[in-house]
């Protein structure tokens, strides 16, 4: 068993034994180590103002991912590389090729926002070969993988979008330093990897970093009062809003055999709990096509990074994407407590509003996506205030098996936002089964999606809006040309329709 933690910020070397449970990454690098160019915004990860590069090992390569280090906790870099806004400038002093564009475009007026965007640019530029792209590295690419999460107020987003592209032609003339340096890297992080538990203690609490899923187990099954922290997208923000103190924290990600993710031999798609979204995306593109676009829309680059695809099941929140879709997909939860394992339908595990079915001591070591049956009608539709970085008011994931006839045998529609827990609209599946679809079947379930929900009405939507979308989504589904159309807007025809009938 290791007591310190180590991990390199730029070239030093640190090891660190005394460390508070939830200190964040921003709070040390801004208070102890004088980083101060990483800037601190909203605090709650959606400004990116806060934005650094972390490099973990992962099978022989360096994988570089920008995260909000607002939310995240100094421990959760054992054995990683961290570079902040500090660390870009070349040994003569030159700029990094994405600076030397800022500049150059004129991407900064007062400069608050600019090393998160800045940051966020070069982790794209460490993801991909920016010199190949030059000249085709498109606006929509640049914002979905790099700027979405990142906020600016003064200087507006077109200079920026036009120094990531001119950020490309540098490379492409003298290279990409941190790529550059790859197997540097590789070496520096290969000596950090001794596969040992880790246990932190300091007078403020203490942080267990188990290396193996039974030693999980057994720390969990010791102290169930202890707090599972997976990606701290969620616990984040109970230290730096709710100020809540967490004495014992158990990490997820520290326990390689929980990062599996494999499409099994009878097509089904397992996810451990340590998997993040950006890990997750592309098999969950490929097992569910339907789920690509809210899955793209959930938080930001830097949130999918951190975040994994079982801490959005277990907050238990009503208003989480993932689980709706994972619902509608026929999802199956596998649980762990002690030596014991069990495994219920995902739906069940949601039992009321911040009521989970989970024992002390109990955990989720991952969940396992059936294959989709031939033929099967999906349609998966965010509706949010803003398209990117927003929670939703509502998602509907809706899945039909239709029959050879064109009767609907099979209907489930989930729904996130409709109630204090994401579930199904039992009544309006029951309204379709056996129908065809017709207008006369899309009305009678749109009349009974009505009786199966009373949302609540806040600050993201009224009551009558969460109700009339929820129907409204039910139109798409029915209607072949809007189903797989990006945005979850539903048209002003039915909006209308609806709000009079
Ligand atoms: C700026 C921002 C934007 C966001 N946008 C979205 C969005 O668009 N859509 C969305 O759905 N969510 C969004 N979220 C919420 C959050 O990112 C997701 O819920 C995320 O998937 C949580 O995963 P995590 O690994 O970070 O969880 P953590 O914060 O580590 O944990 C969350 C909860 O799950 C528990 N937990 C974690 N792992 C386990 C386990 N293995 N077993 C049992 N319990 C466990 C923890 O104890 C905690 O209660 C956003 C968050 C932020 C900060
Ligand atoms: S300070 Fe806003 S995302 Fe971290
Ligand atoms: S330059 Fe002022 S906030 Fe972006």
């Amino acid at each position: 068993m290791r007591q310190h933690i180590r991990f390199y910020v730029g070239d030093t070397l640190h090891h660190l034994s005394d460390l508070p449970p939830d200190l964040t990454l921003l709070d040390w690098l801004r208070e102890q180590q004088g980083r101060t160019g990483t800037k601190e915004g909203c605090n709650e990860g959606d400004c990116g103002a806060c934005t650094v590069l972390v490099g973990r090992l992962e099978q022989g390569r360096v994988v570089w991912c920008a995260v909000n280090a607002c939310i995240q906790l100094v421990w959760m870099l054992d054995g990683a590389q961290l570079l902040t806004v500090e660390d870009l400038r070349g040994a003569n002093g030159q700029l990094h090729p994405v600076q030397q564009a800022m500049v150059d475009e004129h991407g900064s007026q007062c400069g608050f926002c600019t090393p998160g965007f800045v940051m966020s640019m070069v982790a794209l530029s460490t993801q991909v070969d920016l010199a190949a792209l030059e000249g085709t590295l498109d606006e929509e690419r640049i914002i979905n993988e790099a700027l979405a999460g990142n906020l600016c107020r003064c200087t507006g987003y077109a200079p920026i979008v036009r120094a990531m592209k001119k950020a490309a032609t540098y490379c492409a003339s003298n290279g990409e330093p941190i790529r550059a340096r790859m197997q540097e890297f590789i070496t520096r992080l290969h000596h950090l990897q001794d596969g040992a538990t880790v246990e932190l203690r300091s007078p403020a609490g203490r942080v267990t970093l188990p290396a193996s899923t039974d030693a999980l187990a057994a720390a969990y099954a010791q102290d169930p009062a202890a707090v599972m922290v997976a990606g701290g997208t969620d616990v984040g923000l109970w230290i730096t809003k709710r100020l809540r103190q967490l004495p014992h924290i158990i990490a997820v990600r520290s326990v390689q055999e929980l990062h599996q993710i494999e499409t099994r031999p009878d097509g089904a798609l397992w996810i451990g709990a340590a998997v993040t979204y950006t890990q997750a995306m592309p098999f969950l593109v490929s097992h569910l096509p339907a789920a690509a676009d809210a899955l793209r829309r959930i938080g930001s680059t830097q949130v999918r990074n951190a975040a994994t695809v079982c801490g959005n099941i277990g907050n238990g929140s009503p208003i989480g994407d993932g689980p709706p879709i994972f619902i509608a997909a026929g999802a199956e939860l596998h649980l762990r407590c002690a030596q014991e394992r069990r495994v219920i339908p995902l739906e069940a595990f949601f039992l009321a509003y911040g009521k989970q079915d989970i024992r002390p001591g109990e955990f989720i070591e991952g969940v396992c996506i059936p294959p989709q049956a031939p033929g099967s009608v999906w349609g998966v539709y965010k509706v949010s205030k803003r398209f990117d970085q927003d929670i939703s008011a509502v998602l509907g994931a809706f899945r039909l098996v239709m029959a050879e006839d064109g009767t609907i045998q099979e209907a489930c529609l989930a729904y996130g936002g409709m109630a204090g827990i994401p579930c199904r609209a039992k009544k309006a599946e029951a309204a379709l089964l056996g129908q065809k679809r017709t207008q006369a079947t899309l009305r009678a379930a749109q009349a009974a999606v009505k009786e199966d929900f009373t949302p609540l009405s806040d600050m993201r939507a009224s009551a009558w809006y969460r109700t009339t979308v929820a129907a409204n989504l039910l139109a798409r589904l029915f209607d072949p040309d809007a189903r797989h159309a990006p945005s979850g807007a539903p048209t002003l025809q039915n909006w209308q329709e609806l709000a009079h009938g």
